[in-house]
This record gives structure tokens, C-alpha cells and sequence, in this order.
């Protein structure tokens, strides 16, 4: 039996905290390194509060590697990982209230109904957060992170007063949804402090609060005042309520705060007054809001409605108008990306605009900066973009700022059009724009360093092969690397054994790496050695390719040599063309891109010698979906008469079927309603099964 932390005498303390520090170590190298978890997550949490309380009663024991300064493997970013049970989603954004009424008709048609009601609610600009309560006790406190894996926060959410620690009759299983936020007032106060210590002040409460609740030591999170409002659940074992709003309310009762804007709205034009209202507001709210959240309120509909690959169909973010401000254009810098798009970029006097310092900006490309859209149209009146001129900057949202107008009765009269460079800035190709293509593009491909160190980054990046340890800092430096050199992907996966054979600057010994980053470094590459076929198709960093379309394209051909195979036969008109083209979203530009790497010899060398240093895992059927149609490809023809084409669809998807566009040899089913035409007659003729729609929604358990 341990012994109570309060009946612990000073040398009890110090041995305890020494057993502490090795065991919780162990545990983190087990946990992050080894991506093999030796204690429960609820072990682990317990010898770390363990940990903390003898600190608390020994401070002057505290040991120089104590754990609660250090959460994870060094490599990592200090907190332990939580996958979510539920996807935390974003919102699709609407600015106009055009985009609010179209969004209402989406809704309708989706469902085939006439009227639905929403909830309007301010939109906290915060960070997400979700709490997890079991048996009504809070376990654990995750922040968003990439949606499908967040932060463990937990110690550091046990600090704050808007967060009870035990919830009242709660279900057994509750996660509870919401925003951490910092008030104006609060934030003003921690910026005063910060300013007397001599340390940085904050740029606004939305970073002030995340850097609050991304601390490794909880002390300083419960220094820092932050608080909480709920308006969305994860996962449950029992329903709150039946509506968005009467969930809400479930949560105050509960003894969440939740926001006193949220209205019932039946009507879209209700919609646009309460945000009219909040947006009159907003000035006197005391914390940050950046719009209004219209939600579907009726949950069963919320369900059908179901989600896209990241936002719910059933919600829908209305922003407040971008803030502006104006200032001088410096100068224009050109960045070459992966794809070898030459993307022009603004320097700029550093200005405020909505609370952030602003010093750069995007310009789009060569026709932006000449005063067109990429359809040709005027913009600015025309009035095209000089160095030295005064220029209206904006931003809304989290999105990249950019330059609204110009003010010409400010220009220098020497001032000269801008040339967009003909040549490669990075490795003096020629760049080129193709017919119809707004973007100058770098034809040096993978001899140009600047699409090499993108295509990288692309490679490393979160979606794709995630690699700890292994961000754009290392990368560039790996790739400029005379003795460990990473130009392409594949070198990665030989970085260790190449490190290991050179007796002489071993990578332990060199600047920003130790013993230890070396080794997790290591450990994290070859944790990535085994992959999914959709991960890895998304890596390649193909033009055209991107997550969902990578995921679609690894369901429809479910293996790499598979794939491989096909990408390479398929020419436009042959079969294995029309075959890739029947995937669901899978274009003849997307076609083209696609085939088209596999057929340079260059890039096609690069993949084989990446696809050879990896175990690639084909696509499971998802065989938790207990359904019939899970693994199958279906066509829907013809008029659906109890649900629409886009519903239908979507709740296929969500059954794990694949939809195609097209009868061929490889569709499973096809569901056809009155009216079916050619569709219909293909099926019959390549022997297809061919199904109505009562038969499809028993079929797939929707009945
Ligand atoms: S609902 C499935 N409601 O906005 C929908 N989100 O842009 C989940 N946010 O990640 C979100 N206030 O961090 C919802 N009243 C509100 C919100 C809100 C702020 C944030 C949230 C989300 C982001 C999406």
C-alpha cells in the first residue's frame, strides 16, 4: 500500500519522488516513443497528481527533472495524446447573409422539408475544449488539436471555476463541449503582469487564453483566469434532450455556463435579427466574439443532416465583417510551394487590424496584383498593386490577411508596375503559367529546392506521415544537410541506418539535437513505417489530391499495388481510366494530375523508393458498421421518394458504402427510383443487382 502523501516525512518524500520521476519517464518513453502504453491512462494520471501533491507539501524538494514540468517524450509537444470518440468538427463559414438564406434552402432540400428551426448563439473566439465525465466525475480535458487527436489538458482544466469537477445526475458516459476564453478585462490584467515581469505580452485573449491552457505547469494555468462556455456534446450514453436548445439548457442545469444570446429562431429572417442584435452587442460583451452560430435545432434532423468530411451539414457560422486597416507595402516576396506555385506575398509596416499585428499578407498571384480575379474580371477597379503603395489590409477569421484596395492618391509618381518574375526566384527554371491557370508555376520540379523542402513539409505534415519531431525547421535542415542529407521522402526512412553507419558528426551531436531527440527522432520515423494506403496517397502531395479525395481514392482501390497498378494503365478512354474516374469526386483534372506523377520517371523513381521503405495497410472495410452495404459501391438513378439524392448519399457514406457516379462491372448495387433511364438498363446488362427504394432502406437499416 502507498503511503499517504500527509503521512510522508521529508526522506519518504525524496525517495517517493524519485521512484516517481523514473516511473512516470518510463511511462512517457513507453507512451509517446514507443507508441506502447504501459499504465492507463487513469495510472498514469493518478502517480502524476500523486507527484504534484508531495511537491506541493515539499516544494524545496522538487527534483531538476521533475515530472510535472515535463509531460511526453522530449520530441513531443509535452502533452499526452487523446483520439477523440467523436470528431470535434469545424463550421462552414458564411459572410453574406445570401450565403445564411442559401444555406437554410440547403437544409431544406437535404431533408425535403419546409420549415426548420435553428438556434442562433454567439461564436466565442476561444479554443475548443472537450471534458469528459464518467459517472459524473471529470476524467479528462482534451483540446481539439487536429479534430480527430487532441491534448490531454486535464490537469490544467481542473484549475478553472467554470468547470465543475462532479456534474449532478449526469449520464454515464458525458462529453461536454465548448469554448476556453479569457475576458477582456482578465486579459488586460494578465498583460499588465506580464509587462512588469518583463515577459511578453499577449497579441489578444484568444492567444492569451490558448497559452493559459497549453501550460505544462497547471500552477500557472490556475494563475491565469479562464473560463467556459458549453454548447456542443461528444459522446454520450444518453441523449440530453431532443432538441440543440433543450440540450443546452441540460448543460446549465448541470452547472455549465452557457451563453445568454443563444435564441430559438424559426425563420431565417429571425436568424439575421439576433445577429443583427449580438453584432450591436458585441462592443459591450466583455470577451471576444467573431459571429454568430446558426444550429440546426431539431436533433433527429441534426442526424440525417450527418456531416462532411470536417463541418456538420447541420450548422453554419455567420461572420462578423472583416476588420481593416491601412498601411505601406515594403516590398513583395516571391514563395515557391510545393506544387511550384510562385505565390506573391505583401511585407508590410506592421499595423494592427483587429488586435493582431499584421506584416504580411497574401497577393494571390500575378493577375491579383494586376487587378483582376482569377476569372479575368476587373477587382479594385483595376487599380494594380505597386511596391511602396498604401494599401488597405483585412482579415476575417483565422484566415491569411489581405490587401482590399489601394489608395492611389498616395502613390509615388515614379512608382512602376510590378513584374512578376519569368524565373524561378529558388532555382532559375523557367516558371510558366498554363492555359487558364492563374498560378506561375516552377517547371524545375524536384530539382528545384523550394518544392523540395514544401514537398517535405507536405510529407511530414499532420494527415500525412505526422512525423514528431520532424518539423519545417528540421526539415530544412535535413535537406541542406552535406553529411545526412533528406532531399526526398523515401531518405527519411533511411535517416537512422545512414546515421549509424557514419562514425563522425553523429546527429546526437549536432546543434538542436541530443542523445535523446536523436533517438525519439528514430523511434518516430519508424513508428510511421507501417501506413495507410490513404495517408499515404495524401503524402505524395500530388496537385489535386487532397485528404478526402486521397481517402476516396484508397476505399476504390483498396490496396497499394492495386493502385499503383491502375494509376499507372489508366489513359484517358481505357478502362482503367473510366475506372478511376467512377470514384466518387474523381475528375478528369484530378485524373490527369494523378496519372500523370506516376508517369515522370523522376517522380515515379521517388515513390517506388518510398514505397519500399514502407509497409503500406490496405483500406479496412469499416467493419464496426454493422450493415450490409459497408465495403459495397452503389449507384443511386431515377427519383428517391422518401429521402433525397444528397441525403441518400451521405447515409450510405456514413454506412461505409461507396457512391459512384456510374454503372460498371465493379458497382455491387444500384438503387433505382421512378423515372431510372440508362443507369437502370446498364445494371441489367452487366448482371448488377438492382434494388428499389423501400428495399435499399431496409437494405440499410434505415426503416
Ligand atoms: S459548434 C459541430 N458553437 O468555432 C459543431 N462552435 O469554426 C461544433 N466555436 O471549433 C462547433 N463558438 O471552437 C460551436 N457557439 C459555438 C461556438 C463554436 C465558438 C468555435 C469552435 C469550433 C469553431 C469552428
Amino acid at each position: 500500500m502507498e503511503k499517504a502523501v500527509e503521512d510522508l516525512d521529508q526522506a519518504q518524500a525524496k525517495a517517493e519522488l524519485a521512484r516517481l520521476a523514473q516511473v512516470l519517464a518510463a511511462a512517457n518513453t513507453a507512451y509517446h516513443t514507443l507508441d506502447a502504453p504501459e499504465l492507463s491512462d487513469a495510472e498514469y494520471d493518478a502517480l502524476k497528481r500523486r507527484n504534484a501533491a508531495i511537491e506541493a507539501r515539499f516544494p524545496e524538494l522538487k527534483r531538476a527533472d521533475s515530472p510535472s514540468d515535463q509531460v511526453g517524450g522530449a520530441v513531443s509537444s509535452g502533452f499526452g495524446k487523446v483520439a477523440h470518440r467523436v470528431k470535434m468538427l469545424s463550421l462552414e463559414n458564411a459572410f453574406a447573409e445570401s450565403d445564411v438564406a442559401e444555406f437554410d434552402e440547403r437544409v431544406k432540400k437535404f431533408l425535403g422539408i419546409a420549415e426548420v428551426s435553428y438556434t442562433a448563439e454567439p461564436k466565442i473566439d476561444g479554443l475548443s475544449l472537450n471534458l469528459r465525465y464518467e459517472t459524473g466525475v471529470l476524467v479528462q480535458a482534451a483540446t481539439r488539436g487536429d479534430g480527430k487527436v487532441g491534448e490531454d489538458v486535464t490537469d490544467n482544466v481542473r484549475t478553472m471555476a467554470d468547470i465543475p469537477q462532479t456534474l449532478p445526475d449526469a449520464p454515464d458516459l458525458l462529453e461536454v463541449r465548448g469554448e476556453v476564453y479569457m475576458s477582456h478585462a482578465d486579459f488586460a490584467e494578465l498583460n499588465a503582469r506580464q509587462a512588469a515581469r518583463g515577459d511578453k505580452p499577449f497579441a489578444n485573449p484568444r492567444n492569451a487564453a490558448a497559452g493559459s491552457l497549453r501550460q505544462l505547469d497547471a500552477n500557472i494555468t490556475a494563475a491565469r483566469p479562464l473560463r467556459f462556455f458549453a454548447y456542443a456534446w461528444g459522446a454520450l450514453s444518453q441523449p440530453l434532450g431532443l432538441t440543440q436548445i433543450a440540450s443546452i439548457e441540460a448543460f446549465n442545469r448541470l452547472g455549465f455556463q452557457i451563453n445568454p444570446l443563444t435564441m430559438l429562431c424559426h425563420t431565417p429572417d429571425d436568424l439575421i435579427a439576433q445577429y443583427r442584435k449580438i453584432e450591436t452587442l458585441r462592443a459591450t460583451l466583455g470577451y471576444d466574439i467573431d459571429g454568430v452560430v446558426y444550429k440546426v435545432n431539431d436533433l433527429a434532423l441534426q442526424e440525417r443532416l450527418g456531416f462532411r468530411s470536417t463541418t456538420p451539414r447541420w450548422a453554419i457560422a455567420h461572420k462578423f465583417p472583416a476588420e481593416l486597416a491601412w498601411t505601406r507595402l515594403l516590398a513583395i516576396d516571391i514563395q515557391v510551394g510545393r506544387t511550384g506555385a510562385l505565390s506573391p506575398v505583401a511585407r508590410l509596416q506592421p499595423v494592427t487590424v483587429g488586435g493582431v499585428v499584421v506584416s504580411n499578407a497574401t497577393l494571390h498571384n500575378e493577375d491579383y496584383i494586376a487587378g483582376r480575379d482569377s476569372k479575368g474580371a476587373i477587382i479594385r477597379e483595376g487599380k494594380d498593386i505597386r511596391m511602396g503603395d498604401w494599401v488597405q489590409v483585412y482579415r476575417a477569421g483565422d484566415v491569411i490577411p489581405k490587401v482590399a484596395d489601394i489608395d492611389l492618391s498616395q502613390r509615388d509618381t515614379t512608382a512602376q508596375p510590378y513584374a512578376f518574375p519569368t524565373i524561378c526566384p529558388e532555382c532559375g527554371s523557367p516558371a510558366q503559367r498554363e492555359e487558364g491557370d492563374s498560378v506561375r508555376r516552377c517547371t524545375g520540379g524536384l530539382i528545384c529546392p523550394a518544392q523540395g523542402v514544401e514537398r517535405l513539409n507536405h510529407f511530414v505534415a499532420r494527415g500525412a506521415f505526422d512525423i514528431e519531431g520532424l518539423g519545417k525547421k528540421q526539415v530544412e535542415m535535413f535537406f541542406a544537410d552535406p553529411d545526412l542529407p533528406v532531399r526526398q521522402p523515401a531518405d527519411i526512412f533511411t535517416l537512422s541506418a545512414r546515421d549509424a553507419a557514419n562514425p563522425f558528426k553523429k546527429l546526437k551531436n549536432r546543434d538542436g539535437f541530443g542523445e535523446k531527440s536523436a533517438t525519439n527522432l528514430f523511434a518516430a520515423i519508424e513508428a510511421r513505417r507501417r501506413i495507410p494506403l490513404d495517408r499515404l496517397i495524401f503524402s505524395l502531395g500530388i496537385r489535386h489530391v487532397g485528404e478526402v479525395t486521397a481517402a476516396v481514392i484508397a476505399r476504390h482501390y483498396t490496396t497499394w499495388p492495386a493502385f499503383e497498378a491502375a494509376v499507372t494503365l489508366a489513359e484517358p478512354g481505357n478502362a482503367a481510366w473510366e475506372d478511376l474516374l467512377s470514384a466518387d469526386g474523381v475528375g478528369a483534372v484530378l485524373a490527369h494530375s494523378l496519372t500523370e506523377a506516376f508517369r515522370n520517371p523522376a517522380e515515379r523513381a521517388a515513390i517506388e523508393a518510398l514505397a519500399a521503405q514502407l509497409t503500406i495497410l490496405p483500406v479496412e472495410v469499416r467493419a464496426n458498421i454493422a450493415s450490409d452495404i459497408a465495403g459495397k459501391t452503389v449507384v443511386f438513378t431515377g427519383t428517391l421518394e422518401k429521402m433525397t439524392r444528397a441525403e441518400a448519399k451521405a447515409r450510405a457514406e456514413s454506412l461505409g458504402a461507396k457512391v459512384a457516379g456510374s454503372v460498371s462491372a465493379k458497382t455491387d448495387l444500384v438503387i433505382a427510383g421512378p423515372g431510372a433511364g440508362s443507369k437502370a438498363k446498364d445494371a441489367e446488362r452487366l448482371g448488377v443487382t438492382l434494388i428499389d427504394e423501400d428495399a435499399w432502406i431496409a437494405l440499410a437499416g434505415l426503416a
